[in-house]
């Protein structure tokens, strides 16, 4: 008989020949995530994965270093079958380790909440997932949201910067790569955009970063027009105002509403502002 005994069980680096195995986790804790979608966040950062005594995956975390102050936690599961043993304080540890003196922002799950409080994380503010059949009704007039095009990096990576606190440029060139991007201008500087790509069960729109909500509306609202009458999603660590007003317009629903958790100092951000996540891994 194999045993589950926390002392066999190996934790290594997570490599491209394990997605098959932490898809399966994920389908086990019932995550939307598609093979693709964990793919490119193990394409973007750094993975561990614990191993039965069988080499059985039982386990994942994944770590994104963004810049030398900033890294954010994610994809954190444990098999039903082994939970309640310590791995997931052990991943989180090694994670600990290799990240270093960086701040470690996460999203947490109810199901993570006091294993994370636990290791020095104090809530910060809180995520809502909303997501449904999208529609175009009372979708915002403003039309000033255009197609990114390369001439844009250096200005979009600089927002990001701003609204962040980290350097998440190689993340965005890889959303770049899958999704697609557009921007607001205002007096011929660009001030916030968007991102929607395949995620999950459909597409979600994010990252979303504006200087108010209205800007970050206008920049979610050619997606939604995109995606009309198919499944959409966004993670706003808004919690009233325009763009919940507008996301609630679109018929999208709230589905779930999450703690954002950092251990360290807050890295400073501003004026730009996040109104929108990547997905909860990546923030
Ligand atoms: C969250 C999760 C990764 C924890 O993994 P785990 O290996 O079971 O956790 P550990 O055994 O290391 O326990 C760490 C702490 O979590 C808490 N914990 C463990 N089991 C718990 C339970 N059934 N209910 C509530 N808290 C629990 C305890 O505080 C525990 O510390 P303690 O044993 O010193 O009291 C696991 O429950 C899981 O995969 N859940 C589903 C997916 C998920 O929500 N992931 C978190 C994403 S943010």
């Amino acid at each position: 008989m194999t045993s589950t005994s926390i002392d066999l069980t190996t934790i290594r680096p997570m490599e491209a020949a394990d997605i098959d195995a932490v898809h399966g986790l994920s389908v086990e804790v019932r995550w939307p995530h598609r093979p693709d979608d964990w793919r490119l966040v193990h394409a973007v950062g750094h993975g561990l994965v614990a191993a039965d005594e069988g080499g059985r995956v039982m386990g994942s975390a994944m770590w994104w270093p963004f810049g030398e102050g900033l890294a954010t936690i994610g994809m954190v599961i444990v098999s039903p079958r082994l939970q309640g043993k310590g791995t997931g304080r052990r991943l989180m540890r090694e994670i600990f380790a290799a990240a270093g003196s960086r701040t470690i922002r996460l999203v947490a799950t109810a199901a993570g909440q006091r294993l994370y409080e636990s290791e020095g994380f104090r809530a910060t503010g809180t995520i809502t997932q909303y997501q449904g059949t999208a529609s175009v009704e009372g979708l915002p007039k403003d039309a000033r949201a255009r197609p990114a095009g390369a001439q844009d990096r250096a200005a979009i990576e600089r927002l990001d910067r701003e609204a962040t606190g980290g350097d998440r440029s190689h993340m965005l060139a890889a959303l770049a790569g899958v999704g697609k991007v557009v921007v607001i201008e205002e007096g011929g500087t660009v001030t916030g955009f968007a991102v929607c790509r395949a995620f999950g069960r459909g597409h979600v729109v994010g990252p979303i970063i504006a200087a108010s909500a209205e800007d970050a509306a206008a920049l979610a609202a050619p997606f939604v027009r995109e995606h009309a009458g198919a499944f959409l999603r966004i993670d706003t660590p808004q919690t009233a105002g325009a763009m919940i007003d507008f996301i609630e317009g679109t018929g999208l629903q709230q589905v779930d509403r999450v703690v954002q958790m950092t251990r360290g100092a807050a890295p400073a951000s501003g004026p730009a502002k996040v109104f929108g996540l990547t997905n909860q891994a990546l923030g």
